[in-house]
């Protein structure tokens, strides 16, 4: 039996699945198994660890190797090198060969894909994006990357580039995301929408006034987008005022992209999808305010169908392109 193994590389967390290929009709990817765990340590270690996983994985299934494999990782990346190019979130990997332990240990084919085009392939074939030409994919996790889906056909630009929204710059001044401050990722990140949390935060505990997602100044550090998340649902006027201002930014955003592209669909995973009645309404405020209305009337918004299995599907879509190439 032929197994596609898929890995992802992200800035808080990696993945290791094994699928069956989706058939003749395109029908889903079959996921058979998947572990998980923290980015820790630098590139060697987290290939080192990523390789004995797979390994595990594939003898607890009766495999001794994979038909092909399949990497979606953080740009800026070579996909035709297979090389990390000093991806904002992984810090120190620079050109980091990212195919060969595959390579070396299982002696497969093994491709590299962008995580947002790897995601968007999957959301387009077997999720959200189903069924139009037109879709862009839009990560906002740990980072904020596009996937296009153009014309029917992945769009990746002259090297591998296209859909690096999140460097664009909203505001002349903001958080810092993808080394910039004021930029997409800056504001519609997990790190963003913490650093937001945390200055508002700072704000009102030297004012001596509480705060219910950071009772003390020496928890400031620790203050996660998640947390923030939880009091805005508790009901805190502070929480859902972030949320609601890193919506209007996300609006704008959006706005960017349906006018330069005129999607039919944008698909947003990760905290849209989880977070969806915190933001939707002062995102589409914000982008019925800055988007020609041809385009937006022309374009939908929906959360990410996949949720948590999109990266896996993600790394095995790009398994199965490296398997047909042979790669
Ligand atoms: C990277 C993108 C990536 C996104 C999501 C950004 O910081 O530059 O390539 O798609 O994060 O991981
Ligand atoms: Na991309």
């Amino acid at each position: 039996m032929t197994v596609l193994a898929g890995i992802d590389i992200g800035g808080t967390k990696c993945a290791v699945c094994l699928g069956l290929p989706s058939g003749a009709k395109g029908e889903e990817i079959r996921l058979i198994d998947r572990v998980a765990f923290p980015t820790i340590g630098g590139p060697d270690a987290v290939l080192a660890r990523l390789t004995e996983e797979l390994e595990r994985l594939l003898a607890k299934h009766g495999f001794t190797a994979p038909a092909a494999v399949g990497v979606s990782c953080g740009g800026p990346l070579d996909s035709r090198r297979g090389l990390t190019l000093s991806p904002p979130n992984l810090p120190g990997w620079d050109e980091i060969d990212v195919l060969k332990p595959f390579r070396q240990r299982f002696g497969a084919p093994a491709a590299l894909q962008n995580d947002a085009n790897a995601c968007a392939l999957a959301e387009w074939r077997w999720g959200a994006g189903r069924g139009a030409a037109n879709v862009v994919f839009l990560t906002f996790g740990t980072g904020m990357g596009a996937g296009l889906i153009l014309n029917g056909r992945l769009y990746t630009g002259t090297n591998d580039m296209a859909g690096e929204i999140g460097h664009v710059r909203l505001e002349p001044d903001g958080p810092v995301g993808y080394g910039k401050a004021g930029s997409f990722e800056g504001y519609c990140s997990g790190a963003g929408i913490a650093q937001l949390a945390r200055e508002a935060a700072a704000e009102r505990l030297i004012r001596g006034e509480a705060v219910a997602f950071c009772p003390r100044e020496q928890d400031l550090a620790s203050v996660t987008a998640q947390a923030v998340a939880e009091a805005a649902h508790a009901g805190d006027e502070l929480a859902r005022e972030i949320y609601r201002f890193v919506g209007r930014q996300l609006g704008r955003g959006l706005a960017i992209l349906v006018d330069l592209l005129n999607p039919e669909r944008i698909v947003i995973g990760s905290i849209y999808a989880r977070q969806r009645e915190l933001l939707e309404p002062a995102m589409a405020e914000a982008l019925a305010g800055e988007g020609l209305s041809l385009s937006r009337s022309a374009c939908r918004i929906v959360p990410a169908e996949l949720n948590e299995r999109v990266g896996d599907y993600a790394s095995l879509s790009v398994a199965e392109e490296a398997r047909k190439a042979k790669l």
